[in-house]
């Protein structure tokens, strides 16, 4: 997983290389060249065709350091469009670099796209993914770590080794027969099992030295299910969410929605041997299992026997866990600054919006929505049709604050929003389902969560004091959970299920950050190497 040299040079520039007409000096430009292809893969065992980059699954890992400017230039080596898009990098001033299809033009097959991308202050663990299609089932994702700057501590010593897993549900069936059944209006059968870092059962090993630290990158990057994560006789310290350093709280296992990071430190400080390390669904009808090795340097022991057994139904263990899950006020690292201040909980909410799920048939089809309304695509961008002024792509309006009691219907939904409003989002779930959600461009504060039905009383159980600020949270089945958000960074951004079958067919929708004032300080200009498509195709990237 380690980055080769010839993959990532790292240019300290002094001179900004025009970066957007603006000009980061000092900012360190790190380079990748990345060819997306085809190619054979095994990860449950049975020959599959996945979604190689450089020939990777899953792909190159991206080390930064925080305010580094990326520049990742990706080619297209698949017979269909393409696009990737970067889970948790907030894209400050930049949406255009966002890579989804709201967002961004698909690169063409045969055809490249440079995207141009700078880590604001965001120390910790994201991840990319394909966004187009059906391309996520079948890899083409990877690891973001963003590092601090040297000399700026974290608050835990240096791990003596810093490992990435990357877990999920999996299909052995190709990504193209998936969308086909989607497209039929058909919902997906249950996944074959789970890969960890693209392999099955004991395939990866993670070698430790006894009596020393390891830290452990974990990510959800499969398709649906939440996941459990263990290690057998270990206890782990949570340190990291999603760019929020924690309270240093230990677990014996964690749960990690579809979407989630998160980083644990363990101590090896069992007698040696070989120990499993267990990932298993949560919440799901049929448990599927997969597993790692912990192995110490010296052990001669392998792992036997059955794996450790983890949570499997209960709501109300991941409900009190999600809640134990806090910010460590105290802890060094950059800290999302709203209007000025450090204390999200003083801040006046200027607008609550309500968002409810719904899985319903649409012309005898499948289809997901949020207030009634399921997300259809437009020929061009939004963000490129509001940046040219282009009409009829899309209506802001088109999906309520509220639930409407409408019967579900498509529309390409986009809601307004103004410019440093500060908001609060109340995600209501009616399902037996956990559903997990995903704001783009943001980090936001997970303010509260419980069962049953939100009501303006269920703001007295908020944290309004060291609420974790992240970009993906989960919604317990008939639950709800409610998040503040200070809307600082103006562009289009997708607000989504990470639950991917429900997202292609319509669970997401558009938050359109504007401020009538254009400027430079709160918005870049499109990209002078945007691909144009749809309306947007001949027009001019040159700055106005
Ligand atoms: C990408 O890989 C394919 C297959 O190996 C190769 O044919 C193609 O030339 C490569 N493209 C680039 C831009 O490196
Ligand atoms: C998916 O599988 C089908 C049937 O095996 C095959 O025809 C098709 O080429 C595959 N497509 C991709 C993109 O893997
Ligand atoms: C495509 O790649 C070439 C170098 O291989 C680069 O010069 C060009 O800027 C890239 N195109 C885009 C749109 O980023
Ligand atoms: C919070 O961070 C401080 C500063 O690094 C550290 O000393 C303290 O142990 C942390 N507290 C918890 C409970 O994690
Ligand atoms: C893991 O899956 C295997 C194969 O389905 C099963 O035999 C085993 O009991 C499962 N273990 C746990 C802890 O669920
Ligand atoms: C928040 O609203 C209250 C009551 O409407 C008002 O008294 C207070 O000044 C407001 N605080 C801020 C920071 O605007």
């Amino acid at each position: 997983m380690a980055p080769k040299p010839a993959e990532l040079w790292c240019f300290y520039v002094a001179l900004a290389l025009g970066f957007m007409g603006i000009a980061i000096a000092d900012s360190p430009y790190r380079f990748f060249d990345w060819n997306v292809t085809y190619g054979d893969i095994y990860p449950l065992g049975v020959r599959q065709q996945g979604i190689l980059i450089n020939g990777q699954f899953p792909g190159p890992e991206i080390y930064a350091v925080t305010n580094d400017n990326l520049y990742i230039n990706v080619h297209n080596s698949l017979p269909e469009p393409f696009l990737l898009s970067w889970n948790g990098v907030q894209q400050r001033k930049n949406s255009y670099q966002d890579g989804v299809y709201g967002t961004t033009c698909p690169i063409p097959p045969g055809k490249n796209f440079t995207y141009r991308i700078q880590v604001k202050d965001q120390i910790g663990t994201y991840f990319y993914f394909p966004s187009l299609a059906f391309h996520k089932a079948a890899g083409g994702f990877g690891s973001i770590r963003v590092l601090s700057r040297p000399l700026i501590p974290v608050p835990f010593p240096e791990p003596a080794a810093d490992y990435t897993l990357l877990i999920g549900d999996w299909y052995t069936a190709n990504h193209s027969i998936l969308k086909t059944i989607l497209d039929g209006g058909h919902r997906l059968p249950n996944p074959n099992g789970i890969v960890i870092n693209g392999r099955g059962p004991q395939a990866t090993t993670f070698t430790v030295e006894k009596g020393k630290t390891y830290r452990f990158r974990i990510t959800n990057v499969g398709l649906q299910h939440s996941l459990n994560f263990r290690v057998q006789d270990h206890e782990m310290t949570l340190v990291e969410v999603e760019g929020t350093h924690t309270m240093q709280n230990t677990y014996s296992s964690l749960d990690v929605h579809v979407g989630q990071s998160y980083s644990v430190l363990i101590t090896a400080n069992q007698p040696s041997r070989d120990f499993y390390i267990a990932v298993s669904t949560r919440f799901a009808s049929k448990i599927l299992n997969s597993t790692a090795i912990l192995h110490y340097s010296d052990s001669t022991t392998s792992v036997s026997g059955p794996i450790p057994g983890g949570p499997t139904n209960e709501i109300d263990w991941s409900l009190n866990q999600a809640r134990s899950v806090r910010t460590n006020l105290t802890a060094s690292g950059p800290r999302p600054n709203p209007q000025g201040s450090y204390h999200y909980g003083l801040i006046n909410i200027s607008r609550t919006i309500k968002l409810e799920s719904s899985a319903a048939l649409v012309d005898r089809k499948q289809r997901y929505a949020v207030n009634s309304v399921s997300f259809i695509p437009a020929d061009t961008p939004l963000k490129l049709a509001d940046y040219f002024n282009i009409d009829g792509v899309f209506r802001i309006g088109s999906i309520p604050d509220f639930p409407s009691g409408k019967k579900m219907y498509l529309d390409t939904s986009v809601m307004g929003a103004d410019y440093r409003a500060f908001i609060e989002i109340v995600f209501q779930n009616h399902e037996n389902i956990v559903q997990s959600w995903h704001l783009d461009g943001y980090s936001f504060w997970v303010v509260g969560m419980d069962g049953g039905v939100w009501t303006p009383a269920s703001r007295e159980q908020y944290n309004l004091r060291d609420a974790v600020s992240r970009c993906t949270t989960q919604v317990y089945p008939k639950s709800w959970t409610a998040i503040y958000v200070s809307l600082d960074n103006v562009g289009m951004w997708n607000i989504r299920s990470e639950f991917w079958a429900r997202q292609y067919l319509g669970q997401q929708f558009y938050l359109r950050v504007y401020t009538p004032v254009k400027s430079l300080r709160d918005e870049y200009n499109v990209p002078d190497n945007a691909l144009l498509c749809g309306k947007a195709a001949g027009r001019s990237t040159a700055s106005p």
